[in-house]
C-alpha cells in the first residue's frame, strides 16, 4: 500500500476515535447520576426520632420518592446503612432487617437485629394490622411522584438500642445504600436538619421530632449497569414499511450455545414451560423469542392526518412471560406535545424540567383501568391514542418529524431504530437530508448504548 495514503489513513482513524472518544466522555457526564428530564429527581429518607428511649429512641423512617417518572416496583426496595457505634435493633414495625446476626452478647430480651450494617425490607401487604405503620407493608413497592404522590412514600418504625439519648450523643448512621431492587441509586451522607413537625389528625395540635436528619439517594442508568431493557419501532399511513426494533437490542436469540433462553409463542409446551417456570419462584425474565429480544416494545403509528390535526396510535407490548408491570409510564419526547389536544384511555402530564422545555409528556395507565400491564401473551399490551394539533409553522411528515425523539418505559431509555429506516414520504428525497441533530442523537445514544453493554 502507498504509505502517505496509508498515513492519512491512521490519522483519519486516530481522529475519529478522538472524536468517539469525547463523545463518550460527554455521553458519560450526561448519564451519570443525572437525568436531563428529572434534574432534581431524589429519593429522600428522612429519619426522625419521636421519642427517647432509657437506652436509645424510637424513630420513624420515611423514604419520599421525589421521582417525577421512576418508581420502584416488585419485589421492592432493600435498604443498608452502617451503625457508628455498636447499635442494636429492638424492634421494627412495618419492616424487617434480613438477617438477624449476632445478638449472643444479650441475655433475656433479644434484639430484633445486631448487625453493624442491617438490611432492611418492606413486609408485604397484608400484613397484620398491630404489626404496621402508616405507608408501610407495600412489598417495597413505591410509585412515582407525578403518578401518585400519596403511594410515593415508604415508612417504617425501628427502636434502637446502645445508641446514644441525646441529639448530642446519637451519631448518624453510615454508608446509606439503597437497592430497588438492583444497583442503580447512590445515598449521599446523612445531614441533621430541622426537626420535623407532625399535626393531628383534627389539625388542632401540633407535635415535634427530637431530632431528624436526611438522606439523598439519587439515580444513575450508567450505574445500574442496565443492558437496554426496551425498543420503539415504527409505522406510518404514509409508507407500508413497519421499521422494527433494532436487531439484537437486548440480546440475540442464541441459536445452541443457550438454547431455551427464550420461547417461541407458538410453541406447543409453551404453557408448560411458563408455569414451570413461576413455580420454582425464578425471577430471571423469560422472553419470547423475537429479533430484538426485549422485555417491552413500544409501537409508535402515525395514524391519521386531518387538516387541523394529526393522530398517533401508542402500543406498548409486553415479552416477558414472568413479569406483570404494575404502575407503568412511558416518558416521550417529540416536539408537538406542546399541543396535545386530547389522549385517549392513557393519564397524561408535561413534563418541564425547564421552563423553556415542553416537548416532553409522562403517559401512564388509568387506575384499575389499563395501569397493569399484563405478562406475555393475549393480554400482555396496552394501548392509546394521541391527538395533535399541528403548528403550521413546524408541523410535516417529512424527515420523520411525526416520530418520537426519545421513548423511556418505567425511567428507562428504549433504543430507537437508525434515522435513516424511518418510514418517508413516497415522493420524498428526505432521505438525504436527516437533521443533523437527529444524526448526533442517535450517534450519541448509539455510544452509550455500546458502553452500557461492555
Ligand atoms: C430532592 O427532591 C426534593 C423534591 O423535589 C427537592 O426539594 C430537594 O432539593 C432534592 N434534593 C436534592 C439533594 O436534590
Ligand atoms: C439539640 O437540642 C438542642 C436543644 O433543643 C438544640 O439547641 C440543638 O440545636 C440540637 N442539636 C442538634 C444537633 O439537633
Ligand atoms: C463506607 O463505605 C466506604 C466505601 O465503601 C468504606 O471505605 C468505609 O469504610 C465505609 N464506612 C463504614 C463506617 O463502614
Ligand atoms: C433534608 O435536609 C436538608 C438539610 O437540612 C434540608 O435542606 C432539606 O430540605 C431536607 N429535605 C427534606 C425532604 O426534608
Ligand atoms: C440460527 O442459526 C441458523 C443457521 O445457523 C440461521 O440461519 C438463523 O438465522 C439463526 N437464527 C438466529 C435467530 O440467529
Ligand atoms: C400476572 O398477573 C396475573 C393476573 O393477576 C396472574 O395470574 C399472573 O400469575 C401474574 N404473573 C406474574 C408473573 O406475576
Ligand atoms: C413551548 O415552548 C415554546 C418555546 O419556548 C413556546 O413558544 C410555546 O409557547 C410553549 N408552549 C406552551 C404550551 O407552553
Ligand atoms: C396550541 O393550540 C392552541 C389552540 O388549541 C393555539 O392557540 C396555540 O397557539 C398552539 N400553540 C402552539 C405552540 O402551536
Ligand atoms: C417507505 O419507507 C422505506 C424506508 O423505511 C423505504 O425504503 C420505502 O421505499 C418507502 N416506501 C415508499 C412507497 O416510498
Amino acid at each position: 500500500m502507498d504509505s502517505s495514503c496509508f498515513r492519512s489513513l491512521s490519522k483519519f482513524t486516530a481522529c475519529a476515535i478522538v472524536v468517539l472518544l469525547s463523545l463518550s466522555c460527554f455521553s458519560f457526564t450526561t448519564t451519570e447520576a443525572y437525568d436531563a428530564l428529572d434534574p432534581n429527581g431524589n429519593i429522600t429518607i428522612k429519619w426522625d426520632v419521636i421519642t427517647w428511649t432509657p437506652d436509645g429512641y424510637v424513630a420513624v423512617v420515611t423514604m419520599f420518592n421525589f421521582q417525577q417518572y421512576r418508581h420502584i416496583q416488585a419485589p421492592g426496595w432493600t435498604l443498608g446503612w452502617t451503625w457508628a457505634k455498636k447499635e442494636v435493633i429492638w424492634s421494627m414495625v412495618g419492616a424487617q432487617t434480613t438477617e438477624q446476626g449476632d445478638c449472643s452478647r444479650f441475655k433475656g430480651n433479644t434484639p430484633h437485629c445486631c448487625k453493624k450494617d442491617p438490611t432492611v425490607v418492606d413486609l408485604l401487604p397484608g400484613t397484620p394490622y398491630n404489626q404496621q405503620i402508616a405507608n408501610c407493608c407495600k412489598g417495597g413497592v413505591i410509585n412515582s411522584w407525578v403518578q401518585d404522590p400519596a403511594t410515593a412514600v415508604s415508612a417504617f418504625q425501628i427502636s434502637v438500642g446502645s445508641s446514644g439519648t441525646t441529639n448530642k450523643t446519637v451519631r448518624m448512621p453510615k454508608n446509606f445504600t439503597l437497592k430497588a431492587p438492583g444497583p442503580g441509586y447512590t445515598c449521599g451522607p446523612a445531614k441533621v436538619g430541622k426537626p420535623t413537625k407532625f399535626s393531628t389528625a383534627d389539625g388542632r395540635r401540633t407535635t415535634q421530632a427530637m431530632m431528624t436528619w436526611n438522606v439523598t439517594c439519587t439515580y444513575s442508568q450508567f450505574l445500574a449497569q442496565k443492558t437496554p431493557s426496551c425498543c420503539v419501532s415504527l409505522s406510518s399511513f404514509y409508507n407500508d414499511t413497519i421499521v422494527p426494533c433494532p436487531t439484537c437490542t437486548c440480546g440475540c436469540q442464541n441459536n445452541g450455545s443457550h438454547p431455551g433462553s427464550c420461547v417461541d409463542a407458538d410453541a406447543p409446551h409453551l404453557a408448560s414451560v411458563v408455569s414451570d417456570h413461576g413455580k420454582s419462584n425464578n425471577l430471571a425474565p423469560l422472553i419470547q423469542c423475537t429479533s430484538h429480544m426485549c422485555p417491552i416494545r413500544i409501537h409508535w403509528h402515525v395514524k391519521v392526518n386531518y387538516k387541523e390535526y394529526w393522530r398517533v396510535k401508542v402500543t406498548i407490548t409486553n415479552f416477558n412471560y414472568r413479569m406483570n408491570y404494575s404502575q407503568w409510564n412511558l416518558v416521550v419526547q417529540h416536539p408537538n406535545f406542546d399541543n396535545l389536544t386530547q389522549i385517549f384511555s392513557f393519564n397524561f402530564k408535561p413534563l418541564t424540567p425547564y421552563q423553556a422545555i415542553n416537548d416532553t409528556a409522562m403517559l401512564f395507565g388509568i387506575k384499575f383501568y389499563n395501569d397493569f400491564l399484563m405478562e406475555a401473551g393475549p393480554y400482555g399490551n396496552v394501548q392509546s391514542e394521541l391527538l395533535f394539533r399541528k403548528d403550521k409553522s413546524t408541523f410535516t411528515f417529512d424527515k420523520g418529524w411525526a416520530f418520537p425523539r426519545r421513548i423511556y418505559f418505567n425511567g428507562d431509555n428504549c433504543v430507537m431504530p437508525p434515522p435513516d429506516s424511518y418510514p418517508y414520504l413516497p415522493n420524498g428525497s428526505s432521505r438525504r437530508d436527516i437533521s443533523i441533530v437527529v444524526l448526533v442523537t442517535t450517534l450519541l445514544s448509539s455510544i452509550a448504548f455500546f458502553f452500557s453493554c461492555l
